[in-house]
């Protein structure tokens, strides 16, 4: 529930998690979708003319903040459903003075609700759940379908890159592009680490635990078709 004054949202008892309170105190910075249309309006306010790049999952914000400072003339948005998450990764951003980074706490697959369609010019996927259960798999984020949603959301010469360390994932979502009509498969490496592409690699949370480990991180890239 919001305050209809200050349009905060009013604390319940049940609320156990110091980090929604905290996600209010960068307004304009991350966006807690209660109020979805407002934020969706304010989101679009922000696009003015600059590249944009958006980071599904971005978890506590590595990846995103590297996106955000590799690319200061663009704008880097990571949608990420965890509070906790959300909210250190902007106040690394502002302890940083990285003002081109935004979270949008909300599903990802909100993305196109929240974009124009051909307006992104990157979208990256980095180590998403794996749901390795067979009977699971249909909650994986990177379905067909959503990659046609996702094809239909870039720019021309626009992509979708994902790393995973799961070899399955990896091989479920190459077979997830065969089928996709907006995206084609351009690259596809089982080794990042010992192949040429990792030069401009911004490495993430997860994927310094498993480089540590000495783990394969498994890398696609997926461009827009000419439309
Ligand atoms: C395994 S973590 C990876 C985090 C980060 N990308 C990294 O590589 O360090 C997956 C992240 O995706 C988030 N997530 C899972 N499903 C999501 C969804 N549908 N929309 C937005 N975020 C999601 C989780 O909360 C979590 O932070």
């Amino acid at each position: 529930m919001r305050d209809p004054f200050t349009r905060r949202r009013t604390r319940r008892k049940s609320d156990s998690n110091p980090y929604v309170e905290r996600s209010f105190q960068h307004p304009g910075r991350i966006f807690v979708f209660e109020d979805a249309v407002a934020d969706i309006a304010a989101v679009r306010n922000l696009l003015v003319g600059q590249d944009i790049y958006c980071d599904l999952g971005s978890g506590s914000g590595a990846h995103l903040l590297g996106l955000g400072q590799q690319n200061p003339d663009a704008s880097a948005f990571g949608f990420e459903i965890r509070y906790k998450r959300s909210v250190r990764t902007v106040e690394k951003a502002v302890r940083d003075g990285i003002d081109n980074v935004f979270v949008l706490r909300v599903d990802a697959g909100a993305i196109d609700q929240v974009f124009p369609a051909r307006s992104i010019k990157g979208v990256f996927v980095n180590f998403p759940d794996p749901w390795a259960k067979q009977k699971k798999t249909k909650k994986r984020m990177m379905q067909a379908e959503f990659l046609d949603v996702l094809g239909n959301m870039l720019v021309p010469g626009g992509f979708v890159a994902l790393k995973t360390d799961h070899k399955q994932y990896y091989d479920w979502f190459l077979s997830q592009a065969e089928s996709c009509k907006t995206l084609s498969v351009t690259q596809a490496v089982e080794d990042l680490y010992s192949s040429a592409l990792l030069g401009g690699n911004i490495a993430t949370e997860f994927e310094r635990l498993f480089v540590s480990k000495n783990m394969p991180i498994y890398y696609a890239k997926l461009m827009a078709l000419e439309r």
